[in-house]
């Protein structure tokens, strides 16, 4: 495949090693300097992009692949207020695009459990539940996409919880902070070079109940990007990696 790289920071250099490695080859690198003439190139000789570049570029770099009908892979996360814009026009323009706030085969099974847990707890009124997600301090949405899509995941089972609310702590000593009873606190720690970790956390007086994902590096975010570009060659419309993985 020739792919081009939407961002070529941390998410954009990983996934390079992996594409040249399987035997891919890159026709475009795109960073905050060359964006700008990146937008008034053709796209004829690219047969998949991958943005993985920031919250305030990714809808225009969709729409640029829109333009040309080149199927894109979005990693970025912190878009997603206009989602229902780009899923709107993907579907009625019959585009090709594969979006996940994370695209790890790990993280997508820690979904499923995250999910089925939540089924499990939502008639539990002794528990409430918050998410605590770490990353490094480079960081530049809060809470992490991952996070707010597990929120959204036990919003969808938990009658009582129907909002999530988000806190950024750069200081791990900060008292705690207590929510309303139909939010779902998610505390987002920044904190040195750390990948990624997620946890959601059950607590009542007698116990806590805790579901926990650490990625080790980038390596799995990269992977699954690519196999979704591999992926999607052959199909119109809009998928998650729920849909690759078949979980
Ligand atoms: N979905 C996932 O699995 C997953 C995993 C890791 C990171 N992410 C997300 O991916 C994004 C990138 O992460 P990162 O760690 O590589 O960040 P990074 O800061 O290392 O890299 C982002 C790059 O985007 C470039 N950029 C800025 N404006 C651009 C534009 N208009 N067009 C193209 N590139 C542009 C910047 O120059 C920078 O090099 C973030 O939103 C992050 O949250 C998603």
């Amino acid at each position: 495949m020739k792919i081009a790289l939407l961002g070529y920071g941390k998410m954009g250099k990983a996934i390079e090693k992996i594409a040249i490695a399987k035997g891919h080859e890159i026709v475009y690198k795109v960073n905050l300097e060359n964006a700008y003439d990146f937008m008034s190139v053709s796209l004829h000789n690219v047969d998949v992009a991958i943005d993985f570049s920031m919250p305030s570029a990714a809808v225009e770099n969709i729409l640029k692949c829109f333009e040309a009908k080149v199927p894109i892979i979005v990693g970025t996360t912190g878009w997603y207020d206009q989602f229902d814009l780009i899923q709107e026009k993907c579907l009625k323009e019959g585009q090709s695009m594969v979006y996940s706030s994370n695209f790890s085969i790990g993280v997508n099974i820690f979904y499923k459990l995250n999910k089925i847990l939540a089924k499990m707890m939502s008639n539990q009124e002794d528990y409430d539940v918050k998410i605590e997600e770490v990353h490094h301090t480079e960081k530049k949405d809060f809470p992490s996409g991952t996070a707010i899509t597990l929120a959204k995941q036990i919003i969808s089972e938990v009658n009582q919880k129907t909002e999530y609310k988000g806190r950024l702590i750069f200081n791990e000593n900060l008292p705690a902070q207590s929510v309303k009873d139909h939010e779902i606190l998610i505390e987002s720690i920044r904190v040195g070079d750390v990948t990624g970790d997620h946890k959601v956390i059950y607590e009542s007086i007698i116990d806590e109940i805790q579901i926990t994902h650490k990625a080790k590096s980038r390596y799995g975010f990269a992977k699954g990007a690519i196999l979704a570009a591999e992926w999607i060659q052959d199909k119109k419309g809009l998928y998650t990696m729920e849909d690759i993985l078949n979980l």
